[in-house]
């Protein structure tokens, strides 16, 4: 019988090996995070729409430094935070942002310290408890609700459609893909998909990192079809 999109999901999920690999693997995940929208549209998308432009600007979960990057030097401060010290020890020189360690749901600054809040992959990475917690925190570190002109918290995730979440068996060409919970949960909308690519150096490169991270199934996908770069669609978030 087909399953849902939602059982799909949660069993891609439980197979694919993301946090095992940012954790452990970091320069393979720095790998990946090189291919995956090489131009960063999608950061450009955010940093437009949310007007991020001479903000105090939060980033949690920083990685590598893919959106910090791309929207660091727009920012009037950018202050990125990240756990794992491999991940920041793989990133390089982030400056202009300012980096610090630690975990988004506990952080030290004061209330109200940030004008925007921005996330890219790290909601979804969350076990529900984290994220409330982690949600909670944003709340307190920006101004009172009724103080914002606008959406202040900002996420890119995968869109529910392209070659990359066939790659997962996760296209939902019907629903939010993906990102429901966000939608459903959490209060946040889907302001744009931006579709943008994935590439690697080469097939071989593409096989390593994408099955490594994705699981035996994905691999077998691509030993049928190698390729190097796939159509990666993304979306952009607010709250
Ligand atoms: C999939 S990676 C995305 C990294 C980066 N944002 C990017 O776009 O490449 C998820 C990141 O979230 C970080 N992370 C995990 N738990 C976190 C937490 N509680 N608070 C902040 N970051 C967390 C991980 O260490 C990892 O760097």
């Amino acid at each position: 019988m087909a399953r849902s999109f939602t059982e799909r999901a949660k069993a891609a999920r439980q197979l694919e090996r993301w946090t095992q690999v940012y954790r452990d693997q970091p320069e393979l995940f720095r790998s990946f995070e090189r291919a995956e929208d090489p131009q960063g549209l999608a950061a450009q998308v955010l940093a437009q729409r949310s007007e991020l432009g001479g903000k105090r600007v939060l980033e949690i979960g920083c990685g590598t430094g893919w959106l910090t990057r791309h929207v660091a030097p727009q920012a009037g401060l950018h202050v990125a935070v990240e756990p794992s010290a491999e991940m920041l020890g793989n990133g390089g020189d982030l400056s202009p942002a300012h980096v610090l360690r630690a975990r988004g749901e506990r952080l030290r600054f004061q209330d109200g310290s940030f004008d925007r809040i921005v996330m890219s992959w790290v909601l979804l990475d969350l076990r529900p408890p984290v994220r409330n917690r982690l949600l909670q925190e944003c709340e307190r570190l920006l101004p009172p609700q009724a103080q914002r002109s606008g959406p202040a918290i900002w996420v890119i995730e995968n869109a529910g459609t392209g070659e990359f979440q066939a790659l997962r068996d996760l296209v939902d060409g019907e629903g939010h893909g993906e990102v429901t919970p966000l939608v459903e949960q959490h209060g946040f909308t889907p302001v744009e998909t931006v579709p943008t690519w994935m590439r690697f150096p080469d097939e071989a490169e593409a096989r390593l990192v994408l099955g490594t991270i994705l699981g035996v199934e994905a691999a077998a996908r691509l030993d049928a079809q190698p390729r190097a770069s796939l159509e990666l669609d993304l979306c952009v978030l607010a709250r």
